[in-house]
């Protein structure tokens, strides 16, 4: 199965999620392959249209999996940006990650899944919930196997 990790990450975060992602599923012998959203310039909380040094490449890929930060309580402007200007998302598969500073998903985590969730079924996919790893819990390793597992069996379900 061919699997694109299509992700945005400021301080490195999301990155070593995604990057657990794809081991999962290159360990049971599926291609995946990262496509990090690359702003162009400094990108602060409010900016609404965000540009990239390049856009996914997602031509022949069915099933993706999306990973960002939570900024300022809600969805980060690079992630947001890149999905409200998305092409048609028919007939795909998503599934969602986040990684989120505090320790609640209350601070910030659930809205921004549930505007990924909007934006994305908006351009017409299948939508699933792998889970929010809170970065500052002393829990969080248990928190990535769970958002790693979840992410690889939903995305190859
Ligand atoms: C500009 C900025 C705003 C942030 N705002 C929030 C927030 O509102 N709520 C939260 O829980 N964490 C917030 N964080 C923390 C990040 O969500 C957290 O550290 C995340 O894991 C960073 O992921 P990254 O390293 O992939 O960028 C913020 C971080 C930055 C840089």
């Amino acid at each position: 199965m061919k699997v694109a990790l299509v992700f945005y990450s400021e301080t490195g975060n999301t990155l070593s999620v995604a990057e657990l992602i794809q081991a999962a599923l290159k360990a049971r012998g599926h291609e995946a392959v990262l496509q990090r959203l690359v702003p162009i310039g400094e990108v602060h909380p409010g900016v609404k249209d965000v540009k990239f040094e390049s856009l996914p490449d997602l031509a022949g890929y069915d099933r993706i999996i999306f990973g960002s930060p939570v900024q300022a309580f809600s969805l980060c402007p690079a992630m947001s940006s890149y999905l409200s200007s998305a092409p048609s998302m028919d007939g795909k598969m998503a599934v969602l990650f986040l990684t989120e500073g505090f320790p609640y998903p209350w601070l910030g985590g659930n809205r921004a899944m549930a505007k990924m969730e909007n934006l994305l079924k908006s351009k017409g996919a299948a939508v699933k919930r792998a889970g929010i790893v809170h970065w500052t819990r002393k829990d969080r390793p248990k928190q990535i196997d769970s958002v790693v597992v979840s992410a690889t069996e939903d995305i190859i379900a």
